[in-house]
């Protein structure tokens, strides 16, 4: 049942806490510095034999397992990268023995993404699954994975699941780092910040009120823009695709830093930007982003863990600060809450937004 609250997705955000805690628990080990994914059934050897990770999902599992190779690369320092899964079959694609695949699905039994992992498996590429449904087809069709452990999501806005897809590869990016070059101080560090991510998350949450003013002022937009640089970028991704999904927004992501090479000749008064500024060595870069905007009549909305200039956006939303590397696991609760109270303030159907479904076992 609801327990209380209007709809899923509301009550599903309210249990991302309770859903990371889970997703970690038994799973990180603090004398060694690492973690322990059991369901992997990838020795330190297979560990140290991969020499690149792709991820493979779609819709929110997609910009979920770009988050990932983020944290693959910066941890492992393995090239990593993410894919939709919807294309995959369909571009003979190049499997290579030495890379690890990564099926990333809640629901387990996305049609496109179970293809991807049977095409995979025909060519003989390495695949295990990041699902949260234990018994789905592609959890079987894996074999081994990791479960995400989210509990059971009804909303068809993905959000506890989405958050502990982050976590699950934060975890997968923390072994393959141990294994390898990652020093046992630093691996400390991701462990400490993903014990402290549930209050972050907790934290993140309690701008509910905050964010519902946000989404009263310019609910009115008929498009906006998401902007992020490098591990800003794929939080930007899932940021617009939930206000799409929920309030009918258009909304389009950018890399902040290829805002200027087109798309600001959109920017206007009626075109406001939602910028995410993580806790990284550009947070510069991201100010110089957001006074462009401004100068061009663009209202700006930063979504960030650190502390901006005073004035350089119209609206701050601030994240506690944490372990930096985790942080896009915490800039996208702040946005799903943004999609929320914008589908509210506008009477959506927020549980079933129109044309979509929960899980797409169809072409
Ligand atoms: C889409 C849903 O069709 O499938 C999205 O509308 C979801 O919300 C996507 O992210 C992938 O689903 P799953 O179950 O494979 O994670």
């Amino acid at each position: 049942g609801l327990d209380g609250h209007p709809d899923f997705m509301r009550k599903e955000m309210a249990e991302q806490p309770e859903a990371v805690r889970r997703a970690l628990r038994g799973r990180l080990d603090t004398r060694f510095a690492t973690a322990h994914l059991g369901g992997l059934d990838l020795d330190p050897v297979a560990l140290r034999s991969v020499r690149r990770v792709k991820f493979l999902g779609c819709g929110s599992a997609y910009y979920a397992g770009q988050i990932g190779a983020g944290l693959v690369e910066s941890l492992a320092r393995i090239p990593a990268d993410a894919e939709p899964a919807s294309e995959f079959r369909y571009r003979n694609p190049v499997v290579d023995p030495d890379t690890l695949y990564v099926a990333v699905s809640q629901s387990g039994e996305t049609l496109d993404t179970l293809a991807a992992v049977q095409e995979l498996r025909r060519k003989g590429g390495r695949v295990i699954g990041a699902v949260n449904v234990v018994g789905s087809a592609i959890a079987r069709e894996c074999g081994s994975g990791v479960f995400l452990h989210a509990g059971p999501e009804i909303s068809v806005a993905s959000t506890k699941a989405v958050t502990t897809m982050g976590v699950s590869f934060a975890m997968l990016a923390l072994l393959l780092g141990r294994v390898r070059d990652l020093s046992a101080a630093a691996g400390a560090r991701v462990v400490a910040g993903l014990q402290a991510l549930p209050e972050r998350i907790e934290a993140a949450l309690a701008l509910d009120d905050e964010i519902a003013g946000i989404a009263s002022r310019y609910a009115s937009a008929r498009h906006m823009f998401f902007l992020g640089r490098v591990s800003g970028w794929p939080v930007a991704r899932e940021g617009a695709q939930k206000l799409k999904e929920v309030s009918y927004v258009h909304a389009e992501a950018y890399q902040a830093a290829e805002l200027k090479h087109g798309p600001i000749a959109l920017i206007d008064k009626d075109m406001p930007s939602v910028v995410i500024v993580p806790d990284d060595d550009i947070v510069v870069k991201n100010v110089s982003t957001m006074e462009q905007i401004r100068a061009r009549g663009g209202p700006v909305i930063a979504v960030t863990t650190v502390d901006l200039p005073a004035g350089v956006a119209d609206e701050v939303v601030r994240v506690p600060r944490g372990e930096a590397v985790l942080d896009p696991l915490v800039l996208g609760i702040p946005l799903q809450l943004l999609a929320y109270h914008t589908a509210a303030a506008l009477g959506r159907d927020i549980d079933k937004p129109r044309n979509l479904a929960k899980s797409v076992t169809v072409e």
